[in-house]
């Protein structure tokens, strides 16, 4: 870029400042320069570990944790990456009153006695360091914890007072991660939501005086009826707080929402990982629907903070060893999802077959790899879902997923790998070891629930470069145009165990309808521009501003406009480049219906590009837009 021309950018991104004065929305369009997903906690691949609440509920204690940590070391799964070793629910016994110190239960956790009666989890934590893994520790963003709100039969609840068993951080965010991550070093801390959802002035045991009232900010069923920002806000608190206690910013900070308070649009800027759903019962429906809730999210997962669709649940029910080809589709698919890897079974009692699962390194390598990038669906109906995931050294690994009980019949193309058609594509079964080719297509027939787990090399497509598609780690949806959060309606609705049929059935919940896509538009629709199909794209809405990592690419270009599917339409929308906060390219606005415009600039030597789509300030459900063929070439 000339001198003259980057002076003339500095005025058009300035003025664009001043008229997005006018309106917020347009404002947060103004390029920043920078990455904005969380840096200030560490998970630069998906954590992985084990974490006692699928194997034991609030039944844990020491001998537990400890057995299941030992079994790690002893199958080999500690060296293959299943780092950390977390307590959840039911460590607590009470806070102690005046001074608000949390108090372990020493009944269940021996080595935590302290001369004083303070209690101290660093012995443990001590331990498990020695023995190579990371320690993580449980708590509430509200007053109590979930056991208090939902499940008071449990085992180990906390006991004494009512102020003594405010166990959960609300109003004591500093003093608590200051004790749980600097005092106990611990390295991982959950942070549950239940204390902000339950404790309504009619729930009857804020009614009987037990527990204290507090909002609730978190409408589970109704996210308009949610204080998104008040939630928001109090997950910040606790990301500062891990700061000023972890300087080195050497911790991850889970945040447990279940996909609520439209976590979906905040979680990345915030935590490490983040819960997508309600809790994962193992049945086969229900692995459905946390798997769906994650599925779609691809371009909110970058290394730094991943979508987590829940805890695995291999090893038990119809993901028991037994069971190998359900165990085997849970585990591949939460790998190509980039998911956070926790097991959830009581190893002591694992075998075999179920350590060669959840041990399998080609499979492991997927989820662990470092480019970062979420699998993408390529293909998607209610049978079968093909997904994509472009591998750090360039191979793709590719799951063919049968939904249904049935055998499923399958044809994988090289367009939907985006290989070419034209030569030969070489397959490698992660399961099995065994290596095929073919040239075009492939026919592959599945068995009932199984999921064929492919890692492919193959001549690219477009051998100049990476489609934007190809590398959802790298492309953030800073502002992804979303005004008023939806509830995502694709996803399977598989009976939750606990309320069984009771009510009127399972609903819509989780905010993120109209968030950005690769390779479909925002509602899930064929990416299109004046009836041009791009089978490779960013689909956004309107009002939007991706900002994309450039790893030493030399060219941007993609073919934009607004997308066939939009329904306002009267609105134009002008497409702008910028390259590290400075403006290289724009089209003018234009209008819908007319034929994809082409956008292209010098990015050389740029490290953030931010692609901003803008349309009429103000509008509440802007029209869907597509980057349609972006594409970093070298
Ligand atoms: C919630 C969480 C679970 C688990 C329990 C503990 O339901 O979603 O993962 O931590 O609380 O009570």
């Amino acid at each position: 870029m000339t001198r003259r021309s980057a002076i003339a950018g500095i005025i058009a991104v300035a003025l664009a400042g001043v008229t997005g004065a006018v309106h917020a929305q347009t404002d947060a369009l103004t390029p920043t320069g920078r990455w904005s997903v969380d840096a200030r906690g560490s998970a630069p691949v998906p954590p992985m570990g084990w974490n006692s609440w699928n194997a034991f509920n609030s039944d844990i204690d020491e001998e537990k944790l400890m057995a299941s940590a030992n079994a790690l070391v002893r199958t080999g799964l500690a060296a293959k990456g299943y780092r950390y070793v977390d307590i959840d629910d039911g460590w607590w016994l009470k806070r102690r009153m005046p001074d608000g110190r949390l108090i372990i239960r020493t009944d269940s956790f021996p080595s935590a006695i302290t001369a004083d009666g303070a209690t101290s989890f660093r012995p443990l934590t001590d331990r498990l360091h020695a023995m190579g893994f990371k320690a993580g520790i449980y708590s509430d963003i509200g007053r109590n914890s979930c056991g208090q709100a939902y499940t008071s039969n449990f085992a180990h609840q906390p006991v004494g007072t009512r102020d003594e068993r405010e166990v959960g951080l609300y109003g004591h965010v500093r003093q608590d991660i200051g004790l749980f991550m600097g005092e106990w070093g611990f390295d991982l801390i959950k942070v549950d939501g239940c204390g902000i959802r339950a404790m309504s002035p009619d729930n009857p045991l804020v009614k009987s005086g037990a527990y204290r009232v507090l909002g609730p900010l978190v409408d589970y069923d109704t996210l308009p009826r949610t204080d998104i920002a008040a939630v928001r806000g109090l997950y910040e608190s606790v990301a500062t707080a891990l700061g000023e206690t972890r300087p080195r910013h050497d911790y991850v900070l889970s945040i447990c929402l279940w996909g609520a308070a439209d976590v979906r649009s905040w979680s990345r800027f915030v935590g490490q990982m983040s819960r997508t759903s309600e809790d994962l019962s193992p049945t086969w429906e229900r692995m459905l629907h946390n798997f769906d809730s994650a599925v779609r999210r691809e371009l909110y997962a970058h290394p730094g903070s991943w979508n987590d669709p829940d805890m695995l649940y291999v090893g038990t029910g119809p993901f028991a060893a037994d069971h190998p080809v359900e165990a085997r589709s849970h585990m591949a698919l939460w790998a190509m999802l980039d998911a956070p890897l926790m097991i959830g079974f009581d190893m002591r009692k694992a075998t075999p077959a179920l350590v060669d699962i959840l041990g399998n390194p080609a499979i492991i390598a997927l989820d662990q790899d470092p480019a970062g990038n979420q699998a993408v669906l390529a293909y998607d109906d209610d049978t079968v879902q093909i997904l994509v995931k472009t591998l750090a050294d360039g191979d793709k690994a590719v799951a063919v997923f049968n939904r249904t009980a049935a055998p499923a019949d399958a044809v994988l193309t090289a367009e939907q790998i985006k290989l070419r058609a034209d030569a030969d594509i070489t397959l490698t079964d992660l399961w099995t070891g065994e290596v095929s080719h073919f040239t075009g297509e492939d026919a592959l027939h599945l068995a009932p629930h199984q999921t064929m787990i492919l890692r492919i090399k193959g001549a690219r497509e477009h051998a100049a470069g990476l489609y934007l598609s190809e590398q959802p780690g790298r492309v953030n949806p800073a502002i992804d145009g979303v005004v008023e959060p939806e509830a995502d309606p694709l996803i399977h609705r598989g009976t939750l165990t606990w309320r069984s049929t009771r009510g009127d059935g399972e609903h819509p919940h989780y905010g993120g309808w109209g968030g950005a896509r690769a390779d479909a538009t925002p509602y899930g629709q064929t990416l299109k521009v004046g009836g041009v199909v791009f089978h490779s794209g960013i689909g956004v809405l309107a009002n939007s501003r991706l900002e994309v990592r450039n790893a030493g690419f030399r060219q941007f270009s993609a073919r934009v406009g607004i997308d066939d599917s939009a329904r306002d339409r009267h609105a134009p929308v002008q497409f702008l480049v910028y390259g590290d906060g400075r403006l290289l390219a724009q089209t003018s606005p234009l209008p819908f219906g007319g034929a994809p415009t082409t956008i292209a600039a010098d990015i050389a030597g740029v490290r953030i590009i931010e692609l901003v789509a803008r349309g009429e300030a103000g509008t509440r459900f802007p029209d869907p837009v597509t980057w349609g063929a972006a594409v970093l070439d070298r």
